[in-house]
């Protein structure tokens, strides 16, 4: 009898379908991915594969913008439920009013958003291109959504704008604590803390490498280090034993992503299988959100 993992295989070829995951999915569907990255290099991969079908291993926000740069191809999510908090986290009400506040405005949105919030920002961003995207703006005034920890990061960064905050978090990054971290620091004296930009202005303090999943993977990689506490989702570890066996990987975080969780390999089966849960975004939303998924895919070449 065929596995669940030959099911899917035989299942890609016969429906030319291409399997993207990101690294907070359960190691079985990391797996079982044709590509595994995190959102900047899943965004352009949607965008240039040539299959007939996208299965995403990820959440809502994932799905959606590959449906919005692949209008023509079936998009399917393992999970219907699967969805970011902190994508629901700005309003299209409050950005309308940045705009008429300020003149020299920008509304810059993380990748981390829903489709509505895309229609009323003028770029996306990732966590890995954020910093890039932002200084080669030319407006002096950047309304940052709906990342307040990833704004503040940029902010830092990039010190010669105004960056306006808003109050949106990652439940799952914001929860890290500075006394957590240093706790494990006393346990690891040895250990260099790598820290994705959506943990807090507290966190990042601490840290000596901050990046997206993928950097914090490359950063480990290269390092002479032969330990690391790692500030972002645990499924990162998976990766991170993987290609560093003779290195030691320890998670601060005090809580998975319940969301990524939920992607299962049966239900990838299933989704290939049955072609749901079908991501569908109404035209007039994905042509606007379109332009700003765009310019991100532009800017940050
Ligand atoms: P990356 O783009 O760094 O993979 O981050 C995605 C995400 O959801 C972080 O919580
Ligand atoms: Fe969203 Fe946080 Fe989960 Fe990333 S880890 S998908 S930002 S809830």
């Amino acid at each position: 009898m065929e596995s669940i993992k030959e099911e899917i295989e035989r299942l890609k070829k016969e429906k030319n379908a291409v399997l993207l995951a990101h690294y907070y999915v359960p190691q079985e569907v990391q797996e079982a991915a044709d590509y595994v990255g995190d959102s900047y290099y899943l965004s352009k991969m949607a965008k240039q594969t040539d299959a007939d079908m996208i299965v995403f291993a990820g959440v809502a926000f994932m799905g959606e913008s590959a449906k919005i740069l692949n209008p023509g191809k079936k998009v399917v999510l393992p999970d219907e439920k699967a969805d970011c908090a902190m994508a629901h986290m700005a309003s299209v009400e409050k950005v309308k009013q940045m705009r008429k506040k300020y003149e020299d405005l920008a509304v810059v949105c993380y990748i981390n958003s829903t489709a509505e919030l895309k229609t009323v920002s003028d770029v996306c961003v990732t966590s890995s291109n954020a910093v890039k995207i932002v200084s080669a703006l030319p407006n002096q005034n950047i309304f940052f959504i709906p990342d307040g920890n990833l704004a503040a990061y940029v902010a830092e960064q990039v010190p010669e704008k105004h960056i306006i905050r808003n109050e949106g978090y990652c439940p799952v990054h914001d929860a890290v604590t500075a006394d957590a971290v240093n706790k494990a620091k006393k346990e690891h004296p040895k250990a260099q803390l790598l820290v994705h930009p959506e943990c807090t202005g507290e966190v990042l303090e601490l840290a000596d490498f901050v990046g997206s999943t993928s950097e914090i993977i490359s950063y480990a990689k290269q390092a002479e280090a032969r330990e690391f506490l790692i500030g972002t989702e645990e499924g990162v570890l998976y990766e991170l034993r993987k290609s560093n066996p003779q290195k030691k990987f320890y998670s601060v975080m005090p809580q998975c992503c319940r969301d990524m969780k939920l992607v299962t390999l049966e239900k990838v089966r299933d989704s290939l299988k049955e072609e749901k849960y079908q991501v569908e975004v109404d035209e007039e939303t994905r042509v606007l959100a379109q332009k700003a998924l765009d310019k991100m895919l532009e800017l940050a070449k």
